[in-house]
């Protein structure tokens, strides 16, 4: 027996942004779904408010089954099976007490900080998820003083993806199954846009249109992205592991930490990613910015489709040179906090998007988070 479609009842409501105080342009609500039985009609409808909208929120989603959390992100990528990072031989160590695996759903993190409710699809009970702290990542963190008043930071600006091996994402997916609760905390920026503060929920997730970016470049810088790649370093993170970051999270501070390349646990030189500075929207063909500014390793420049190329290989060079293209969009008015509610469930275009994390004190409360993706089936184009 065929399920019934939810396409009718399938509700999709663009965000509103009020364009006084803001000029994020993207978001989208969305109700009437039970994403546990996803029909090929009614996935056709989301697929293309995912890459309308760029983030769908959708509302109720409580009772999502961690292995239909799994069949959902598959449908965007058939074909695919491993998580994003599963063939990151770090991964686990990196994360350490930083979240756990639902057995028998590998591809499903759980992520956040706190104790995770008891009885929880598998997992021992009193497992307690570690939280992330921006003062042992960024290079000059907020002081005590900041801190107690409320300051917070992007803690690691990025899209999803292990940028070796295996191609980034094509959506991510976030399930909030407690979140924390509190006055609202002002994000800072502190680059050279300024201090920028943004009032923010205590543990929303940042999000930037990566489209939006692009459109921020002068038309030379425009030009150049259209034509140029990025090269990522082999097993990215650990690369970086022994680095700080920038105030903003965009970014390493060079100062010549990253582990030497033949520290490296043992990769492949195929392996080793190059992508486009700019990827195109599958829908409609938009442009969007995509670097991952903190493991990039090579940039190649070409000025127009016959110019020569120009590598840079010297990491200052690199990072100089690709934050001259992120941080004009790393300003309070273009990024959109999503207060996670618990139940809601976001699902974003990574191929079109950037995000991080917000660091909340622990006086909110825990914040229990499904995350969910997959290596894509191809490479953005
Ligand atoms: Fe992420």
């Amino acid at each position: 027996m065929p399920h019934a479609t939810q396409v009718t009842s399938l509700v999709i409501e663009p965000m509103v942004h009020d364009p006084k105080e803001t000029k994020v342009d993207f978001g989208a609500t969305v109700s009437g779904v039970d994403l546990n039985d996803v029909d090929s009609e009614t996935f056709a409808k989301i697929k293309e408010a995912v890459l309308t909208h760029r983030l769908l929120v959708f509302k109720g989603q409580e009772k999502l089954h961690p292995a239909n959390q799994l069949k959902f992100v598959q449908m965007f990528s058939p074909g695919s099976t491993h998580f994003s990072h599963a063939l990151d031989p770090d991964y686990a160590k990196r994360r350490g007490n930083g979240g756990a695996t639902i057995p028998g759903t590998p591809q499903c993190q759980v992520l956040g900080y706190g104790p995770i409710p008891d009885d929880h699809y598998g997992l021992p009970n009193g497992l307690v998820i570690d939280r992330q702290d921006h003062r042992k990542m960024h290079k000059f963190p907020l002081s005590e003083e900041e801190l107690a008043k409320g300051d917070t930071r992007l803690m690691q600006l990025h899209f999803d993806g292990s940028l070796y091996s295996v191609p980034p994402p094509f959506c991510g997916s976030l399930l909030a199954v407690r979140t924390p609760k509190g006055p609202d905390l002002t994000l800072r920026f502190d680059n050279v846009n300024g201090k920028g503060e943004k009032k923010m929920a205590p543990g929303s997730t940042a999000y930037f249109n990566a489209a939006m970016a692009y459109k921020l470049l002068t038309p030379e810088q425009q030009e150049i992205a259209n034509h140029s790649s990025v090269t990522y370093a082999p097993h990215a993170f650990t690369w970086i592991a022994t680095t700080k970051f920038t105030s903003d999270g965009s970014s390493i501070i060079t100062e010549g930490k990253e582990v030497p390349l033949e520290d490296l646990p043992p990769y492949d030189e195929d392996k080793i990613q190059t992508l486009p500075m700019v990827w195109h929207n599958p829908l409609n063909g938009e442009k969007s910015l995509m670097i991952h500014g903190q493991v990039a390793m090579r940039v190649n420049v070409k000025t127009s489709p016959d110019s020569p190329v120009k590598v840079l290989e010297d990491l200052g060079e690199v990072r100089a040179f690709l934050q001259t293209y992120q941080t004009p969009i790393l300003m309070p008015e273009y990024v959109y906090c999503h207060n996670h509610q618990e139940g809601d469930l976001a699902v974003w275009y990574n191929h079109g998007m950037w995000h991080s994390i917000t660091e909340f004190p622990t006086s909110c409360g825990p914040r229990i988070m499904h995350q969910c993706n997959l290596g894509h089936n191809e490479e953005p184009k």
